[in-house]
């Protein structure tokens, strides 16, 4: 950590006394989000002018998303030459991006009035706004209030079919920076978790630039999603700069060889195999297709399967009620075909006759079957609801089932035993065991691990569920502190589309991870997930209880970060180290903590459409750690070095 403070240092007094010689173009921070709000000393209208040349070549950063993910399309709209742009991203003209990718885009900046503008030309379609234009469709490239300003000479009316001419935000090097050698600004579009140095890491320029450019300091370098950054460059931006790692969808499990202190390697895996696991994930879905298909239309399998299964169940010494439960036994065996059915013997005999010895908690026990570990949950009542989700889903972040049993009226489940127990052992400060402590890496990987988890049980199941038991006690850490959900007796199928909400009246699951519409009205989408997330997060980096989190706030648990989250706040990171877990005694990268609770606060806000995807989340937190993995090198390079 040290060489990185004193990295902090020597940057801030390079940085400010510049800023105070000479400003360029005040970052827009969140003034774009209220377009009745016109402040003058932001740069809502456009970035003044304020170079050189009143004229000059700019770029931009555009995230491909349908129907703008072609190189004809987004040339269309953001009017560009579409020659020029899918050479700038060595590319051919016929490309189609994949979603989300950044696209770089050559402009022509000019001087109109007062600001600097590119302008494109839109048509107008119906139930847009000038808000939706600037933000949606133009990914925040243009301002309300810049569109506003264009058409307020021309009719007030914003009509379907009109074309709107919308100005871009782009600039041109000042003199000052013209001397520090930079050629071409680019207007660089901010996505979650980012923050200036990363992006300027992208790009190869110097941070401290960066911020200089956007009138920012190391003190306040606080950037948004969906707002505009400009990097200064001195060489045009090329593809291989844009092209970042593939985010896993659904990372592959890790070699069992793997030591937990080798982390560069896994990730050096995780990154070669993230391009590997879309296609996977599209082949898992060919196969799910075909298996579910296939499955239907053959109904020997079914009747094979059921028998199997009630064969297991006869010999055993039990008195089955063969009535009640043939019934449910034969739908069950629809869809635990390929689980495999313990003798009770077996799990009698794993469990030294279920003594209190093997007992870990509750109903669960932990036993020896084969030599291998495993936990055995003794469960009443209904219990096809996680065996057909977890039969059917197989992610490394989710527990496994391994088999089930039934006898005496009893189910058992068995599963795969995660050795270090539920994370609720381990991240609360004021837990009995003190020995028992995370590390910053540890923790992100473990969040990034649960939110891979949450948003394959989202994105990538038919039909996708809304986990809806999130808490700390429900995650398990394997022995290389990799987390794993459990506990799916609550998950239920995501109804209708994606956003869509369901209703509920009974209303269950821990409260305080429980978001304000599930609570007040019983409503349930997936973004019930993001909410519980960002409380589990909450308590993964504070180390404190959602409970004792709750104390400090009147309505809204997002409250506890409002301080730290303050703009203007010159004692922002003595409150950002007050507040993060006291054990890590601030060995962790003070910037990427605060991109964390930045994060923490979207899945936190009231509006359940407000708040990120889980893809989204895990995206950012894969950023995060990879970040803090290369700041986590740093000193011991050095050392090294010594
Ligand atoms: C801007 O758009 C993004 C994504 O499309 C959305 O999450 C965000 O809430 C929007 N911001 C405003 C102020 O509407
Ligand atoms: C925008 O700001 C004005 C003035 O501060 C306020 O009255 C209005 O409610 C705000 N609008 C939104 C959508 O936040
Ligand atoms: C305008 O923005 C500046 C810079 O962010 C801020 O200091 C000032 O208070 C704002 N003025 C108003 C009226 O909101
Ligand atoms: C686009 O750029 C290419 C190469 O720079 C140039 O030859 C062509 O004329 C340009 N097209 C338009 C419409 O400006
Ligand atoms: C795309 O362009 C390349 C080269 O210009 C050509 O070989 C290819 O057939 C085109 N593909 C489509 C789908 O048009
Ligand atoms: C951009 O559009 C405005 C009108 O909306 C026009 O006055 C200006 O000349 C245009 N700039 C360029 C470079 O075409
Ligand atoms: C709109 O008209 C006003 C005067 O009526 C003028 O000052 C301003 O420059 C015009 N804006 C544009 C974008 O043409
Ligand atoms: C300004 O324009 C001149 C002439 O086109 C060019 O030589 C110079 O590099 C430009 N300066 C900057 C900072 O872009």
């Amino acid at each position: 950590m040290a060489p990185l403070h004193f990295f902090l240092i020597c940057c801030s007094l390079l940085i400010c006394p510049q800023i105070l010689i000479q400003a360029q173009q005040p970052y827009i921070r969140k003034w774009n989000t209220n377009c009745t709000i016109r402040n003058a000393s932001t740069s809502v209208l456009g970035y003044a002018c304020n170079g050189v040349n009143r004229t000059c070549q700019a770029y931009l950063t555009f995230r491909s998303k349908p129907p703008y993910n072609t190189v004809v399309s987004i040339s269309n709209l953001l009017n560009a030459n579409a020659t020029q742009l899918s050479q700038l991203n060595s590319v051919s003209e016929n490309f189609t991006f994949g979603t989300g990718d950044m696209v770089l885009v050559p402009t022509r900046c000019s001087c109109l009035g007062q600001f600097y503008q590119a302008n494109a030309t839109y048509v107008i379609q119906s139930g847009d706004t000038p808000l939706l234009i600037a933000n949606d469709t133009f990914e925040g490239l243009s301002t309300c209030h810049a569109i506003q300003t264009q058409r307020s000479n021309l009719t007030n009316d914003i009509y379907t079919g009109s074309r709107l001419t919308v100005p871009l935000r782009c600039a041109c090097p000042t003199e000052k920076q013209a001397a520090a050698g930079v050629r071409y600004l680019l207007s660089y579009l901010i996505t979650w978790g980012q923050y200036v140095s990363s992006i300027s890491a992208i790009f190869g320029t110097d941070t401290g630039l960066t911020l200089e450019a956007n009138e920012l300091s190391e003190q306040d370098s606080n950037i948004y999603p969906f707002t505009t950054l400009l990097v200064p460059l001195s060489d045009p931006p090329s593809r291989s700069q844009t092209i970042a790692p593939p985010p896993p969808p659904t990372p592959p499990p890790p070699p069992p060889t793997t030591s937990v202190n080798d982390h560069k390697w896994v990730y050096m895996l995780v990154g070669i195999l993230g391009g590997v696991a879309l296609t996977c994930a599209i082949g898992f879905c060919v196969f799910w297709f075909c298996f579910l298909k296939r499955n239907k239309r053959t109904p020997p399998m079914v009747t094979s399967a059921s028998q199997s299964f009630e064969a297991t169940e006869k010999p055993g010494d039990t008195k089955l009620d063969v009535d009640e439960d043939s019934e449910f036994m034969e739908s069950l065996s629809n869809i635990a075909q390929s689980l495999k059915v313990y003798e009770f013997e077996e799990l009698k005999s794993a469990t030294q006759d279920f003594s209190p010895n093997c007992l870990i908690k509750g109903s669960v026990y932990q036993g020896t079957i084969n030599g291998h570990l495993v936990a055995i949950k003794k469960m009443h009542g209904d219990v096809s609801n996680e065996i057909r989700l977890l039969n059917t889903t197989h992610h490394h972040n989710l527990i496994h089932l391994l088999g089930v049993c039934f006898s005496d009226g009893h189910w058992y489940l068995v599963y795969e035993f995660a050795v270090n127990g539920p994370l609720s052992d381990w991240i609360y400060y004021h837990t009995l065991s003190r020995n028992k402590f995370l590390n910053w890496m540890q923790r992100m990987q473990i969040s990034l691990d649960v939110a891979n988890g949450l948003d394959y049980l989202h994105s990538y199941t038919t039909p996708p569920y809304v986990y809806k038991n999130l808490e700390s006690s429900n995650i398990l850490l394997d022995s290389d502190f990799r987390a794993k959900i459990t506990n799916f007796d609550l998950a239920r199928s995501a109804e209708g589309q994606e956003g869509q909400f369901a209703l509920t009246r009974h209303i269950v699951g821990t409260r305080g991870y429980m978001s304000p519409e599930y609570l007040e009205n019983g409503l349930i989408s997936t973004k019930l997930d993001v909410y519980g997330f960002g409380v589990l997060l909450l308590e993964i980096v504070s180390g404190k209880h959602v409970s004792d989190l709750y104390e400090k706030v009147n309505k809204n648990l997002s409250e506890v970060l409002e301080d730290i989250l303050e703009e203007e706040n010159i004692d922002r990171n003595e409150k950002l180290t007050d507040f993060i877990d006291q054990r890590l005694q601030g060995n962790y990268p003070l910037q990427l903590a605060m991109s964390v609770l930045r994060l923490i606060d979207c899945c936190l806000d009231e509006d359940p459409a407000a708040r990120p995807d889980m893809s989204e989340v895990s995206q950012c937190l894969s950023r995060i750690l990879t970040t803090s993995q290369a700041r986590d090198l740093s000193p011991t390079i050095s050392v090294q070095g010594r």
